[in-house]
C-alpha cells in the first residue's frame, strides 16, 4: 500500500507549541524564511503579500525583540498591524482574556499573536477566536517562534542539524525558550544536553528528550552549540543558588570556559542578555556569537510563518 505524500501546509493553522509542527512543517518555515531574509536586505524592505490582512499584536509582558519583530514582520508584508499592550487593554479594566479574545475576533482580525506571562493562555485565546494564533512565549510553557529562529541562524551558520549537539545552559525551570528549544532541536536531530544546577531543573526535562548534566566543564568541549539562557529573576519566587557570583563561576560563559570548546562552536543566547552574569561581555560579543543574528533571522523567521499562515502558498 501506498502511504499518501502530502505537501506540508500551515494554512490557518494555531502555532502554539513545536509539537503542533512536524519536521516537514519546520522544514518548510525555515525554506521559506530564506527568502524572507533577502526582502529584509532590500532598500524597499516591503512585498504586498498580506495586503488587506490584519495582524494582532496582543502583548501581556514587557517585550522590545519579540514584539518589533512580529510588528515589522507583518508591515514587511503589508499586513495592518495592531500593537495592544496590557496597560493599553481593557484588562485593566478588568476584562478577562476570553472576552478580550471575543472582542477582537469580533473586529475580524485574521492573526493573533500573544505574550502573556500565564502558562497556557494561548490555548483559552484560541479558543474565543476564528482566526490563526501565534504563540510569542507564554509562562514557563513555550515560545515556538524563538526556536525556530534559532533553527534558522543553526542551519545559516553550520548548514545541517542532524548530529549536532548542543548544551542549553542556566535557566532551564523558568524558561519557555528551553522548552521550545529542547523540543525543536531533538525533532531536527540535534542532541541536547541541559546544564544547570539540580534547583533549576524541571523533573520533566528528560521525557522531552534531552540529556541532563550538572557540570558545565564537562559538556562544553563535547558541543557544537552553547545555547546560554537568561536567569530570569522576575520569575523566582525563592533563592535557587547560593549567590550570582557562585551561579557565575559555575555556569557563566566566560573566556577562560569557551577555550575548552571545540573551535568555532555557536554561542547563542535569546536576549535579552545579561553581560557579566550567564555571559561574559567580551564573549557575547565574538565572531562564533550569533545573538545579533538571532534578532535578524527573528524577523524573515516571523515573515514566513505569518505568510504560511495566512496565505497558505509555499512561495516560488
Ligand atoms: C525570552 C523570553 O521572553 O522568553 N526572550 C525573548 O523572547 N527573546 C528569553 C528571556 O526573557 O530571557
Amino acid at each position: 500500500m501506498n502511504a499518501e505524500v502530502t505537501t506540508p501546509s500551515l494554512s490557518g493553522r494555531n502555532i502554539i507549541s513545536i509539537s503542533d509542527l512536524t519536521y516537514d512543517e519546520i522544514i518548510l518555515i525555515l525554506e521559506t524564511s530564506k527568502s524572507f531574509l533577502e526582502v529584509s536586505k532590500r532598500e524597499i524592505k516591503k512585498i504586498p503579500t498580506l495586503r488587506g490582512k490584519t495582524v494582532i499584536n496582543l502583548f501581556y509582558e514587557p517585550s522590545t525583540r519579540t514584539r518589533t519583530s512580529f510588528e515589522i514582520a507583518g508591515k514587511r508584508l503589508s499586513a495592518d498591524v495592531i500593537n495592544i499592550s496590557e496597560k493599553s487593554s481593557a484588562a485593566m479594566k478588568g476584562e478577562t482574556l476570553s472576552d478580550t479574545s471575543k472582542t477582537i475576533n469580533a473586529m475580524n482580525a485574521d492573526a493573533l499573536i500573544i505574550r502573556h506571562p500565564l502558562s497556557g493562555s494561548p490555548y483559552i485565546v484560541a479558543r474565543n477566536i476564528d482566526c490563526p494564533v501565534i504563540n510569542a512565549g507564554d509562562g514557563w510553557h513555550e515560545h515556538p517562534t524563538q526556536a525556530l529562529l534559532d533553527l534558522f541562524t543553526i542551519k545559516q551558520r553550520l548548514g545541517l542539524f542532524r548530529g549536532l549537539k548542543a548544551a542549553i545552559v542556566g535557566d532551564i525551570l523558568h524558561s519557555r525558550v528551553a522548552r521550545s528549544n529542547i523540543l525543536a532541536f531533538t525533532k531536527m536531530g540535534i542532541e541536547v544536553t541541559v546544564v544547570a544546577p539540580q534547583t533549576l531543573i524541571p523533573k520533566d526535562v528528560q521525557r522531552l528528550g534531552a540529556k541532563v548534566a550538572a557540570d558545565f566543564d564537562d559538556v562544553i568541549s563535547d558541543v557544537d552549540i552553547i545555547y546560554m539562557l537568561r536567569i530570569q529573576l522576575e520569575r523566582m519566587s525563592r533563592a535557587y543558588f547560593p549567590s550570582i557570583r557562585e551561579y557565575c563561576r559555575y555556569y557563566g560563559l566566560n573566556q577562560d570556559r569557551l577555550r575548552n570548546a571545540k573551535d568555532g562552536a555557536l554561542v547563542m543566547h535569546p536576549g535579552p542578555i545579561n553581560r557579566g552574569i550567564e555571559i561574559e561581555s567580551e564573549v557575547a560579543d565574538l565572531a562564533q556569537s550569533t545573538i545579533v543574528e538571532q534578532v535578524t533571522s527573528g524577523v524573515a523567521v516571523r515573515m514566513a510563518i505569518l505568510y504560511l499562515i495566512l496565505s497558505g502558498e509555499p512561495v516560488e
